[in-house]
């Protein structure tokens, strides 16, 4: 992609931010982001940052019509938060992407959607193809599956060019660490700081772990592939990591001290999650990043921070 007018909504964030520091390579970047959880300093230099709201249509309109591909990662992200607050969830995450839906009926972009494994809730039948029926368990899985509707809704009735990307358990850099984050962020923390890192339950269930460079990998090629247009993508490497696993490779390479300790299970945890990715794959799609790389420059990312 060169010379594109592009927008990265929640580019202040985590994967947003990823995604606009390759495409500010050969591109003009926008980012639209209110700092709900991003900031300032995760955008690119030469990016445009506009404080806005996606919940706000007027203040994002122009933005969003004007543009080429808009990349949508904005969201209301947390699980937890969602349960607590399901009307500013739906608010964000269906209302925003609508606005950005109408905004783009106005131009001529494209439109890749950041949307989430968690739309499969707890299903068994393993490696999870994006033809199984969504059964989300929390109002943030919900919101994400209701996206994805309005999405086949508008391809269909006005022909739009919109792409749904699931993505399976993202981490790398710039991830934030909070109670609510990831669970290579939290792990990677504790090791640095000698904590020890506590597994809710016998260790053994198991995602699905993809680097964030991978997950840019896949946005700029759906973006770029006509054939990718109304449909839905899972985003993941295919390959199972169990959280014991897990953290011993993270004590192994940060060198950590950290005892790895159990708790109880915590109600409602997904056992295991595992993606079927031929779909993207038949597209050119392949996962570059090992886990025990991606942890490695996670690592010294956190190392550099402290
Ligand atoms: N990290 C993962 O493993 C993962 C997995 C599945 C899906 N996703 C999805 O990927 C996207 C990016 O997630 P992330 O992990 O980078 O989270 P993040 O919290 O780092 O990024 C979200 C960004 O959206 C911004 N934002 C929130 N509400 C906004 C609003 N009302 N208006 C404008 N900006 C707003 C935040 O300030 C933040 O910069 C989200 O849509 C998320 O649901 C992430």
């Amino acid at each position: 992609m060169k010379n594109k007018l592009v927008v990265v909504t929640g580019g202040a964030g985590f994967i947003g931010s990823h995604i606009a520091w390759e495409l500010i390579k050969d591109n003009e970047v926008v980012i639209i982001d209110n700092l709900y959880t991003g900031k300032g300093e995760n955008v690119p230099p030469g990016a445009k940052l506009i404080k806005a709201d996606v919940r706000d249509y007027d203040a994002i309109a122009e933005l969003i019509s004007n543009a080429d591909y808009v990349f949508h990662e904005a969201a209301q992200v947390s699980v937890v938060e969602s349960i607590r607050e399901p009307v500013l969830t739906e608010e964000v995450n269906v209302l925003g992407t609508l606005n950005i839906l109408k905004a783009l009926l106005e131009g001529h972009g494209k439109l890749i959607f950041a949307s989430s494994a968690a739309v499969y809730g707890d299903n068994p039948n393993l490696p999870l193809k994006e033809t199984e029926r969504p059964r989300p368990l929390s109002p943030y899985g919900v919101t994400k599956a209701s996206v994805e509707e309005y999405l086949r809704v508008y391809n269909g009735l006005y022909g739009l060019p919109l792409v749904a990307l699931r993505y399976f358990n993202v981490f790398g850099p710039r991830q934030s660490a909070n109670q609510y984050a990831g669970v290579i962020s939290i792990f990677i923390k504790r090791a640095l700081a000698g904590e020890p890192l506590v597994i809710y339950g016998d260790g053994k269930q198991t995602r699905d772990f993809i680097y964030v460079k991978d997950v840019v990998k896949a946005n700029l090629l759906v973006a770029e592939s006509k054939r990718a247009n109304g449909r839905v993508f899972n985003v993941a490497t295919g390959k199972q990591t169990s959280i014991l696993e897990l953290a011993m490779k993270i004590v192994e390479i940060t060198g950590s001290t950290s005892s790895i300790i159990f708790d109880k299970p915590r109600p409602g945890d997904i056992r295991h999650s595992l993606a079927d990715i031929t779909e993207i794959r038949q597209l050119g799609f392949e996962p570059e990043w090992s886990i025990e790389e991606g942890l490695k420059k996670t690592a010294e990312w956190y190392q550099g921070r402290k």
